[in-house]
Parts: C-alpha cells; structure tokens; sequence
C-alpha cells in the first residue's frame, strides 16, 4: 500500500515504509519523485500534541472507502474528514481504495485532503489493494462501482458488480474488525451488500447496509415541497425494497409537523401517481439535466446514514436503510437485503421499527419490490456459494438513475 499521512500520530501509525518515508522527507513538495506520495508524508514529533485540545479525544478510528477517486467520495471524504460525520472528538483515518487506473488520481484527492489542514485527519492511506485498504477497518463505504453499459441486461451488471462485491466480501472477512459496519453504495446496491456479507461471514449480517437514505431525503424534499413546509417537519419516512424503480417511498406513515402525511397532503391522486414515480427515477432525472449521476447529495445522504447510526434516533422517528431480512416484523422474505425502518441508539447499531401499517396499496408495492431482490439473489447465488439457482429477470427493472 501507499501511503501519505500529515499526521501528528505516532510513526508506528504510519502504513508508508520508514524508507520511503524518510526519501521522502527530503524531497522537497512538488519535485518529481519515485517515492509513492512521499510528498505528503510529514514526521511529526507526537511530543508537540496541543494536549489540551486532544484529551478527550476518542481512539482513532479507520474509514476505508472504495471508488475513493470518484465524485461521490469527492464530497465524502471532506465531510467525513472535517468531523461532520463523526464529531468533533472522533480522529480518523482514511483508507482509500482506488483502481490501477485511478492510482494517480488518488494522490490528488490525499493532496486535497492534505491541503484542508483538518485537525481530525490523522491518516490517509492509500492502496489499490483490498485487503490491504481494509485492515482494520471500522467502516467500509462500498462506493465503487461500473455502472451499466449500452446493451447490457440488468443480469449483466448484478454478474459485473456482483464479482467486485464478493472480492471485497473475502478481504473484509480476512482484515477488517469483526464489528466494521459496511455501507454499501455501488449498485445495485442492495444485492452487492448481499453478495458482501455472504463472503464475509466473519461479520455481523446486520452491519451491512445498503443505501437508500437518499431516496428517503428525495421523498422528504418532495413531500415538504407540497405541503409548503420546511424539509425539517417531515418525518417518518420509510423507503420500502429496493434502491431501484420499484422502491416504495411510504407516504401512508410518513408525518409532516407532526400529523399524518395524508391529512396535510389530502391528494390521494398525487401522492401515488406523482410522488412515488418521482421518487422512484429521480436519480435519472438528475442524469438528464446534470448530465451524469447524483454525486453531492450522494454523499451528503451517506453522511447522513452513517450519522443515524452514531446518533440516536429522535423519539418516535425512524431512518430508512437497508439491512438483512432475518426476523423482520413484516413477513418479508428472509436473507435478503431490503429497505425498512430503522432505529439507533446510536452506537452504530440499530432495530427495525415494528407496527408500521402497511395498507393494500402499500402491500402490493413492497411485493414486487420483494420479488425483484428474491430474483436478483438467484442470479448472484453462485456469488454467493450456492450452486444451481435459476436465474430469471421477471422484468428489466432500472436504477433510479437509468433511462
Ligand atoms: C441515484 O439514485 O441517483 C443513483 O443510484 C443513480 C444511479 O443509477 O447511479
């Protein structure tokens, strides 16, 4: 692994060989150098430590993050390095995952971080290597991935995604800690987080999530928009399934400023013909004005996802994320990873909040949702250690961001 670390951490912290560390002590910034990031790496006697400031300071913790290169991660990794994720007494370092074609630019993003100055950032490793990247880990965000080519079959990108899930399932296994919590983002999301977790046995199933909170701020927006409310009084909302055109976005128990959804918003005709559709292709909306994918409020929903499993959940309010079906209150077909509502305490682990009412319009939605991830998983099973499944796609549902 390469490394670069503006740290004031001890130098038994640092993952950059002392060799390399010491060529490139001397060499001055911005000079060409064989030395992997040397440029970046400063020694720094830990005896200089503003003690004050650092006392109540919580261990360091380590964050790795995949498609780290890429314009998602862009806007995460500031986020999460400036201590909006985590607070202002949690240190951090991050380990950042890249391709062989993205190594160089990799290097960029440390310089960028570097240049922040941001008193938590105590590492910044990079590696092209997994099971390097992950050790010790006590996140993993799942951010890379190939999104679907001209041509390709919803199968093709589950086979194509799918095997890079299942490596990186097989290294957290082998390196990361048994309680690093897993967020996965690439997509399809929900079926990489489940390909991730069947690799990774090691691990807790119900550390791994799958994104679907910014469908969940999507919904939140939209409903707020109508009511001519501000975002911040709508509550309750769950985001049902899959993160893929069949989502259900749950205006039935949703709250805003307290009352039911559907009394402040009294447009039965809207909230099911023009908000649940909305929700479900806003992402390939974004593609066609911005011309290319979600990428800041990407970011900014996995900062708030991460956060509603640090924080604890307001009283009578839940979050939506997607997680293992084992024992869900809502009879939905186990081992599967599916969007439901969830609590926290806020000590990075959560429940799934029982006794929603799920109407027939409801029902109805989260059944196909339900089936699309059953077939899905039947067409990575092999991925999964299961020989032998059929592989059928009922339907060439898409991404909330295809068209
Ligand atoms: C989104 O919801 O914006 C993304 O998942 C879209 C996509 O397909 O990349």
């Amino acid at each position: 692994m390469m490394g670069k670390t503006c740290s004031k951490t001890t130098p038994s912290n640092l993952l950059v060989k002392r060799g390399e560390r010491q060529k490139a002590r001397n060499t001055p910034a911005g000079k060409e150098t064989n030395a992997p990031l040397g440029v970046f790496v400063l020694e720094y006697d830990a005896s200089n430590e503003d003690i004050e400031k650092t006392r109540n300071w919580k261990p360091i913790i380590k964050i790795a993050v995949s498609g780290a290169a890429g314009m998602i991660s862009n806007h995460l990794l500031f986020k999460i390095a400036s201590g909006e994720v985590f607070g202002p007494d949690q240190p951090v370092a991050l380990r950042l995952l890249g391709s062989e074609r993205s190594q160089v630019a990799l290097e960029g993003v440390a310089m960028e971080l570097e240049d922040c100055l941001f008193p938590l950032l105590r590492e910044v490793d990079l590696g092209i290597d997994a099971k390097k990247v992950f050790e010790d880990a006590d996140w993993a965000l799942l951010i890379g991935a190939k999104p679907r080519g001209p041509g390709m079959e919803r199968g093709d990108l589950l086979e194509m995604n799918g095997g890079l899930f299942a490596e990186q399932g097989k290294a957290l296994n082998e390196v990361a800690k048994k309680t690093c919590k897993v967020m996965v983002v690439g997509n399809p999301c929900n079926t990489n987080a489940l390909i991730c977790m069947a690799n990774a046995p090691n691990l807790d199933r119900r550390n791994f999530h799958a994104l679907t909170r910014l469908d969940e701020n999507r919904a939140k927006c939209q409903l707020a928009l109508k009511a001519g409310v501000f975002y911040e009084t709508v509550s309750n909302v769950t985001i049902w399934g899959n993160h893929s055109t069949t989502q259900v976005p749950d205006f039935v128990n949703a709250k805003i400023g307290g009352e039911r959804c559907t009394d402040v918003i009294d447009d039965q005709t809207w909230l099911e013909n023009d908000f649940t559709p909305a929700i479900q292709t806003r992402g390939g909306l974004l593609i066609k004005k911005w011309g290319r994918s979600s990428a800041a409020s990407t970011a900014v929903s996995i900062a708030d996802a991460m956060k509603a499993l640090v924080t604890p959940t307001k009283e009578g309010d839940w979050f939506s994320s997607a997680v293992i079906t084992d024992g869900n209150p809502y009879g939905i077909e186990e081992g599967l990873v599916f969007s439901m509502p969830c609590r926290s305490k806020g000590d990075g682990s959560y429940e799934i909040v029982e006794g929603l009412k799920i109407n027939d319009w409801l029902r109805e939605r989260i059944k196909k949702s339900e089936e699309e991830l059953s077939n899905e998983r039947m067409c990575v099973s092999h991925l999964m250690g299961v020989e032998g499944a059929s592989c059928v796609i009922l339907e060439d549902t898409l991404l909330p961001g295809e068209m």
